[in-house]
């Protein structure tokens, strides 16, 4: 059996700087061992625990989408000890990846469903593998309408931006991306906070539509109450949540809800799972 706390050797392949301020940079990876790539295999909606030696490890959102294959993406923030240290690394660079860890969305009830994707800030990264996932030519006919509404504070902290361009031109997938504002002249899409489009653009909520929520705190607590308003059942909300944790294997009890370990049994969970759970999120 496979040590758990043993990373994989992987090798940084490119870096992409994603905003203006320059503190958002996505990570591939290119596994050191090509049979490890096999063993990595994973949701979207899973997280991995990033390994640089000499600092610690920090759980991740996986980026990529299983269906990119030969590499795997990471889009960090850089905020403290760990990821500041990833952020000066450079392409060539050997670290470590633990993994893959947690739950994933759920893509056997999501089958033959409207999927609403809501996304703010950073926490858009396990949700642009969740839509690389369906538009893959494979797996787009077992979706029925997917709507994505994704904001940022201003159009050069979005991620993915030629990604997004692409995507507004598809007819498969009805974009929504917003700024909180924008001085750019150009600017040709939403200005608005991800709540308010979100009232604006989501379908109604029925037994065939589904809502992944991923952002932070204070878009989560606006954007509840219009899932509410727009009648989506709490089972058919599903949101990522971002604890703090150390072993993202369910031992050292450093990341628990009640009895739940958001490494383990999360972090994905539906609004009534949550609805159940003590308010310590
Ligand atoms: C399941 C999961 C998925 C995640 N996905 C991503 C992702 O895709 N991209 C990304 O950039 N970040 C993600 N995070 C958050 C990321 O793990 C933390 O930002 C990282 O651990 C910080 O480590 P550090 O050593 O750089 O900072 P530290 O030196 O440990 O801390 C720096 C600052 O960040 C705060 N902080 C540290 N950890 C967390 C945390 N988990 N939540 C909130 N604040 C924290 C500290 O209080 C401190 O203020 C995710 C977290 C989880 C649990
Ligand atoms: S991080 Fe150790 S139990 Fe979850």
């Amino acid at each position: 059996m496979q040590n758990p706390y043993l990373p994989y050797p992987v090798r940084i392949d490119e870096i992409i700087t994603e905003t203006v301020d320059k503190n958002l940079k996505t990570f591939r990876f290119v596994f050191l061992n090509p049979e490890d790539e096999q063993k990595f295999a994973y949701k979207a909606g899973q997280f991995a625990e990033l390994s640089v030696t000499g600092k610690g490890e920090i759980p991740i959102g996986i980026a990529s989408s299983p269906t990119e294959k030969g590499f795997v993406k990471f889009t960090v923030n850089k905020v403290g000890l760990v990821s500041s240290c990833l952020h000066t690394m450079k392409a060539g660079d050997i670290m470590g990846i633990r993994g893959p860890l947690g739950n994933w969305y759920p893509w056997e009830a999501l089958k033959g469903k409207n999927v609403v994707i809501i996304g703010g800030g950073f926490a858009f990264t396990t949700l642009r593998s969740s839509i690389v996932y369906m538009l893959d030519p494979a797996n787009r006919k077992d979706f029925k309408d997917i709507h994505v509404i994704y904001g940022a504070r201003s159009p050069g902290m979005l991620l993915y931006r030629s990604e997004l361009a692409a995507w507004e031109q598809r007819d498969d997938i009805n974009m929504h991306i917003t700024v909180d504002a924008s001085d750019d002249p150009d600017w040709k899409y939403n200005v608005g906070f991800v709540p308010t489009i979100t009232e604006q653009k989501a379908p109604p909520g029925d037994a065939d539509t589904y809502a992944i929520v991923c952002g932070p705190p204070i878009m989560i607590k606006f954007t509840q109450p219009v899932l509410d308003k727009l009648n989506y059942a709490h089972d058919h909300i599903i949101m990522s949540l971002e604890m703090r944790m150390k072993c993202g294997i369910g031992i050292c009890g450093r990341c628990n809800i009640g009895k739940e370990f958001v490494c383990k049994d999360g972090p994905v969970f539906t609004l009534s799972q949550l609805n159940q759970m003590p308010r310590e999120y």
